[in-house]
């Protein structure tokens, strides 16, 4: 399984590689936003901090829009990836972008239908935000059962990247099923280490040792 980090936070960003655990990145306007800076210069530091895929997304909602973006985005470097909503002008974009080799990440996706639609386009990768659909009372780790076995049923080359994740079961879960790829939120990250009897284990390792060797 692929680990990308789920922010635009650069020294989040350089903590995760100091762990040796960013595959990739995965930015939004919401976490662009966090950082207060000009999001094409953010990107463009993150594209030269990591040689993984990085997701940037587009902010137009038009066709038209989002093409003009995507090739301004694909030209920050050969590791951008362009992040898509899942609409038609996005699912149209991506057909475009995925014809001329430019990878993509379609977003926001919360079906199994628009997963396959999102793989008919052509994406590079598929975003169904987990959290937010346990958010309203459903449980997001069975739409990524269902994708997984769409994709399988069809040998489709597109990655399933699980995205809103929220806590280490979503991880846990995702990797059960069989997910490419999770963006995983550094805090997270974090919780994905430790473990009370791991602790517990290597202090009482050292207390026998310290013994012995008096
Ligand atoms: O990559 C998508 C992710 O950032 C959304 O997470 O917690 O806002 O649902 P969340």
């Amino acid at each position: 399984m692929k680990f990308f980090i789920d922010t635009a936070d650069i020294e989040e960003i350089t903590q995760a590689q100091s762990l040796g655990l960013v595959d990739g990145v995965t930015t939004n306007p919401s976490l662009m936003a966090q950082t207060g800076r000009d999001p094409i210069a953010v990107t463009k530091e993150i594209c030269k901090l990591v040689t993984g895929p990085v997701s940037a997304e587009v902010i137009s909602t038009d066709f038209e829009g989002m093409y003009s973006e995507a090739q301004a985005l694909a030209e920050i470097g050969p590791n951008i990836v362009v992040k898509l909503p899942l609409t038609i002008d996005g699912l149209k974009t991506c057909q475009k972008l995925s014809n001329q080799g430019i990878k993509t990440n379609v977003t926001l996706c919360f079906s199994a239908n628009q997963a396959l639609l999102a793989a008919k386009s052509g994406a590079t990768y598929i975003s169904p935000f987990v959290g937010r659909l346990d958010d309203i009372g459903q449980t997001g780790m069975d739409l990524i059962e269902e994708i997984k076995v769409v994709y399988q049923n069809y040998s489709l080359p597109t990655e399933i990247l699980v995205a809103s994740i929220r806590h280490p079961i979503h991880l846990k879960e995702a990797a059960m099923i069989g997910a490419d790829v999770a963006t995983i939120p550094y805090s997270v990250m974090t919780k994905l280490i430790s473990h009370p009897l791991t602790t517990i284990g290597l202090e009482k390792f050292l207390a026998d040792h310290a013994k012995s060797s008096k």
